[in-house]
């Protein structure tokens, strides 16, 4: 048995300490906008916030999880998608499948509460989910939206660091 806080919201689950928290955000609370993809926290999918840093779910057993500790996913950045890192995602039309891009929203919100002004450099250090898809040079130009430069694009503007 574990307590979660998860959006806010204090939730008693049964549960295996050794559960990934994913599964428990997904099946347990049926939140099942963090995704599934590798498992083994290498992709990103299942990023949330665990007081504010970006985490890799799958790879969290719930009985590390403490009572205080403050889970965030990505149906608790807002309501209505009205997030502005949300609506640049929008503007910018970043997502093809979409299956990878509720972890990288996770991931930029975390990383513009550090560096609100990030440059390419600090958001391909930040950002290091994998998109099958390969939409990281919208991802990119979405950040940039997001932290207000300019339109998202740049003279400057270089390819994004390739990923597998
Ligand atoms: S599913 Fe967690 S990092 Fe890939
Ligand atoms: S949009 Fe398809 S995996 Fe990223």
């Amino acid at each position: 048995m574990a307590k979660l806080n998860i959006n806010g919201t204090v939730r008693d689950v049964q549960v295996e300490n050794d559960t990934p928290l994913l599964w428990v955000i997904r099946e347990q609370v049926g939140l099942t906008g963090t995704k599934y993809g590798c498992g083994v926290a290498q992709c990103g999918a299942c990023s949330v916030h665990i007081n504010g840093e970006v985490m890799r779910s799958c790879a969290i057993p719930v009985g590390s999880v403490k009572d205080s500790d403050k889970i965030v996913t990505i149906e608790g950045i807002s309501a209505d998608s009205s997030h502005p890192v949300q609506k640049a995602w929008a503007t910018v039309d970043v997502p093809q499948c979409g299956y990878c891009q509720s972890g990288q929203i996770m991931a930029a919100v975390a990383l513009l509460a550090k560096n609100p002004k990030p440059s390419d450099a600090d958001i391909d250090n930040a950002m290091t989910n994998i998109c099958r898809c390969g939409t990281y040079q919208r991802i990119r130009q979405a950040v940039h939206a997001a932290a207000g430069n300019d339109t998202g694009r740049r003279a400057d503007d270089a390819p994004a660091k390739s990923r597998t």
